[in-house]
Parts: C-alpha cells; structure tokens; sequence
C-alpha cells in the first residue's frame, strides 16, 4: 500500500502543527519517523490512517492519498481495514472487557473468517498466550500495548502504522515485536513506526523521516540521515551507536 502526502498541513482547533508535507512511503517500505517530543509525529499518523480529517477536529489543507485516492473521499472503516494503527497510548484503543474480546472486535466488524484461530495466533505472537480471558484494564503498560499490536496483526491488513508501540516494553519484548513488524515487512507489508530509539530504526527501517516543528526536514535512508550529527545534535535525536 503506497501513502502520499501533498502539501500535508494540520491545525488543532487554535494551534498550527503541520506544515508543507509531501512524502511518499511505497508500498513495502519500512519507515521510522522520528523527531523530538511535540514535533507533531501523532499528528503527522492521523493523517496517514485517515482519523484526520474523519475522526479528528481542525483544519487539514493539502492531502493524503492511499493507493492514490484522496483519504477525504474514503470511509474510516475502509481506510482501517487496509492500514492498522497502533496508538501511542493503549489506554486509547482498548475498550473491551476481554483480552479475547478486544481482538476479536475488528474481526467481527470486518466479519472474518478463521476468527478464533487469528486471535490465538495474534495473541501468542505477542507473547500474550493464556491471557485470552484477562480484563484489559489489569494488564501492565506494556501488556496493553502487546494486546494493542494483537489486535492489528489478526487483522492482517496490507499496511501497520505505530506510533510508539514499545516504549514500555523490556528488551526482549521490543525486539520480539520489532522482529514481527520485520517479517510482515519481508512478506510485503508497509511498515510505519514513529520511534524515538534511533537504533531500533537504524537497525530495522529501510527509510527514516525526521520530523521537526511539523514540517520534514530529511527524508533518506537511515545510514545517511541518522549519521548527520549536526543536524540531529540540532534536533536533540541521539545519534545512533552504529554510526557514532
Ligand atoms: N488534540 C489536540 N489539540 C490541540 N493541540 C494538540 C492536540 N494534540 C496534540 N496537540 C499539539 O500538537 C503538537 C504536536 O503533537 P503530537 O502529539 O503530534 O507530537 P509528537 O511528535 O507525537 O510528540 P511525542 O513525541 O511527545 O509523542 C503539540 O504541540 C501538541 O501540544
Ligand atoms: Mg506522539
């Protein structure tokens, strides 16, 4: 699935975020977005999944096409059922009262067959096997966002947009999860993860788009943008250990 932006702008009631974006992610790349805190990377996601300008209230100008197609005359069902979205705070996305349950949601809503097999093998991708009959709302931080990440994969859909999907998570979880999101990218998905660590995305992503005050400052492979000292010393981003 391939997104493009076109003099991408967005403000919140009040408050002007993004300005003048125009990228293009192909269909199976594995991009990074990065940038510091508030550069607008949230905002930037809600563009590309279509919350914004469905969902989200403010002014878009300019516009997002997925597949070519403008993202105003898609639904959101349509555009969700293509593009998974993982979002940065799990307390935002579960509302189930079930582990089980939360993953089987975007199942019955897209009426899938195979259900109850997916949702086992979603959840055991994740390392949630025997949580199926939890309560979400007693699972750590980080649980939550396995779950949130669960519930995408057995959808299946031809792209995953994450927004911070292991910042709470110990190492051995984020590489397990980074590890998923690179063989869905070998099988030909498009992969977008917004990620502060700049070594998960120099070690994973083969593209990296730098964000800062809403607008893109780079946009190129993670050997050269993430070695630009200068420009990241600027941005306060740390410079990955691979290129130091
Ligand atoms: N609903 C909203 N209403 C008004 N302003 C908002 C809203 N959501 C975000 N903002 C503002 O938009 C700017 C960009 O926020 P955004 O969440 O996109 O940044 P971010 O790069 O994802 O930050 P972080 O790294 O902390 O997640 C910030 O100044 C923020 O205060
Ligand atoms: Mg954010």
């Amino acid at each position: 699935m391939e997104i493009k932006t076109e003099s991408l702008g967005f403000s919140y009631p009040g408050r002007s975020v993004l300005k003048d974006i125009s990228i293009k992610i192909k269909s199976g790349d594995f991009v990074g977005i990065t940038g510091s805190t508030g550069s607008g990377k949230t905002t930037l996601a809600y563009c590309l999944n279509g919350l914004i300008p469905h969902a989200i209230k403010g002014h878009m100008t300019g516009s997002v096409l997925v597949d070519g197609k403008d993202t105003r005359k898609k639904s959101m069902s349509e555009l969700a059922s293509r593009a998974g979205f993982v979002f940065q705070d799990p307390d935002w996305q579960i509302f189930s009262l079930s582990v089980h349950d939360e993953v089987a949601f975007g199942l019955r809503n897209l009426k899938m067959k195979n259900a109850e097999k997916r949702i086992k093998n979603a959840l055991s991708m994740v390392g949630l096997d025997g949580y199926a009959d939890e309560v979400p709302y007693n699972l750590s931080h980080g649980q939550k966002q396995k779950l949130c990440i669960a519930s995408v994969l057995a959808m299946e859909p031809d792209a995953i947009i994450l927004d911070e999907p292991t910042s709470q998570l110990d190492y051995r979880s984020m590489m397990n999860i980074y590890s998923i999101l690179r063989n869905l990218n070998r099988a030909g998905k498009t992969v977008v993860v917004i990620e502060h660590d700049t070594d998960l995305i120099a070690e994973y992503a083969g593209s990296v788009i730098v964000i800062d005050k809403g607008t893109v400052v780079k946009h190129g492979k993670p050997s050269e943008v993430l070695s630009d000292k200068k420009l990241l010393g600027k941005l306060g981003i740390k410079v990955p250990e691979a290129y130091r």
